[in-house]
């Protein structure tokens, strides 16, 4: 035994001779391990003019904490109230309300889950452990204490001032139906702008395009529509472009509205309307491009198609040209944005107010042809997803410390007092393999996959604006 030891101690096998000194082999290796993470750690390590050291563990590192999947479970509460025997031999048994129902429900027991009250609103001037963190469908508050009235927005950064913008739907009024069929509404009030440093702290502007009082002949009029509200700025001229849904009470007129301001806070001065191409325009955003040309995307032919067309070069108009895409599908509220290379939008289903599936849709040309990838939902549980985590999208914002890394936001809409809407911010990342199969192209190119991933309470990473600039 003793013999067998010695005899295996010496084996050259299991260790080295180098010049005299003697080695093993498991100090070489983890040598080389060692330094292996050292020179990876250098690479991550990067030092600002500022001498403080940002960690860039790279977006996925960074953003790792917001891919958790993040579960959500409610029960739908039994009907209410049972048939009498002769009302269920004429209707049937009462049947099981579906979570939309639910939702939509206003007596119902789960109106507090969807939209919770008051005393958890998020803000600046509240106290408590949740400051910076985004709380989808919680209240949330201005500087000023009061409820943000932003709906169906979208945000603009401004380089010069370094601040962002968001602009959207004030919806402050009284919600009522103008006819028995027609959608609950809210008269036009205007476009609100809200400033901001860091995405959560939001300074009320003030109205940066107000609705018309007294002309009834104008499209502003508080008895029309005024929806999606989407600001860009033009390097060339200098100004501020709004472009926006506008309607009457019907959703008859389809048109879009042009607003220009030389400062982002407004005011605005309303231009026209017009069907862009001719065209119906109903839900719509607008788009600028890497290279300063902007588009315009709108659902059209009765919301069973979107046009897509470049803006001209001062953005107040479109040209002449334009592509149909998404043909037959049926979608609306798109939100579009760019990685990298490739182009994504983000869209609805058609259900007004009720919440429904999202869709991504990628194209390598902006014109198309564009390819419909899946739904990008992550986490909460089916029904979350197969509702948009029961909202509908209306922006896509870049973060561009973290490329790859966006927030997604949406409206939950509450039709029943659709100032009391709320907003459902979610952390949104590209990467991954595409999880539907690919109509387009027997599956090439290979998108990336889209995720929004649901969190009850998140916040952006230290270092979000810097991390990878
Ligand atoms: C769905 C649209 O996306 C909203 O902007 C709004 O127009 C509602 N329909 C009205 O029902």
């Amino acid at each position: 035994m003793r013999m067998k030891m010695r005899n295996r101690q010496r084996k050259p096998s299991a260790s080295c001779w180098n010049g005299g000194g003697r080695c093993s082999l498991p100090v070489i290796i983890w040598g080389l391990v060692g330094c292996i993470i050292v020179i990876h750690l250098c690479s991550l390590v990067r030092y600002k003019d500022t001498g403080a050291a940002h960690v860039g563990f790279g977006r996925r590192t960074v953003f790792r904490e917001l891919e958790e999947v993040e579960e959500e479970s409610f029960q739908i509460p039994p009907p209410r109230g049972k048939r009498s025997p002769r009302a269920v031999k004429r209707r049937g048994p009462r049947k099981q309300p579906t979570a939309v129902d639910e939702f939509l429900d206003e007596s119902s027991d789960l109106r507090p889950f969807f939209f919770p009250d008051r005393r958890s609103a998020i803000g600046p001037t509240k106290e408590g452990n949740d400051s910076m963190y985004f709380c989808p469908a919680r209240i949330w508050l201005d500087t000023e204490g009061n409820p943000i009235q932003a709906h169906g927005g979208g945000i603009l950064f401004d380089e010069k001032r370094e601040t962002y913008y968001w602009y959207g739907e004030n919806k402050d009024g009284e919600t009522y139906h103008a006819h028995k069929q027609g959608a609950a509404r809210v008269d036009v009030i205007g476009v609100s702008c809200y400033s901001s440093k860091d995405l959560w702290t939001w300074k009320y502007e003030g109205i940066a395009l107000p609705g018309e009082e007294t002309n009834v002949t104008h499209d502003l009029h508080r008895s029309n529509v005024l929806e999606r509200p989407k600001v860009l700025y033009n390097d060339r001229t200098g100004q501020y472009i709004m472009w926006m849904h506008v309607d009457d009470v019907n959703y008859t007129k389809a048109s879009v509205g042009v607003a220009v301001a030389n400062s982002p806070t407004g005011p605005f001065e309303y231009l026209y309307s017009k069907r862009p191409h001719g065209f119906e325009s109903r839900d719509m955003t607008v788009f600028k491009d890497d290279d300063g040309k902007a588009y315009l995307v709108y659902s059209s032919e009765d919301n069973s198609e979107l046009h897509i067309g470049p803006l001209t070069d001062d953005y107040l108009d479109v040209t002449r040209f334009m592509r149909r895409i998404l043909v037959g599908q049926h979608r609306e509220a798109p939100a579009l944005f760019k990685h990298e290379s490739t182009y994504y939008m983000i869209t609805s289903d058609c259900t007004g107010w009720a919440p429904n599936r999202a869709l991504v849709h990628a194209a390598e040309s902006i014109m198309g042809p564009w390819e419909t990838m899946g739904t990008p939902c992550v986490g909460g549980n089916k029904i979350f997803r197969m509702t948009t985590f029961f909202s509908q999208g209306t922006f896509v914002l870049p973060l561009p410390g973290l490329p790859g890394s966006y927030i997604f936001m949406a409206d939950r809409w509450n039709p029943s007092e659709l100032r009391d809407s709320r907003y459902v911010w979610l952390p949104l990342t590209i990467g991954g393999v595409a999880d539907e199969p690919l109509e387009y192209n027997f599956g090439f190119p290979l998108w990336s996959r889209v995720s929004i991933y649901w969190h009850r309470r998140w916040r952006l990473p230290e270092g979000w604006r810097t991390a990878y600039t």
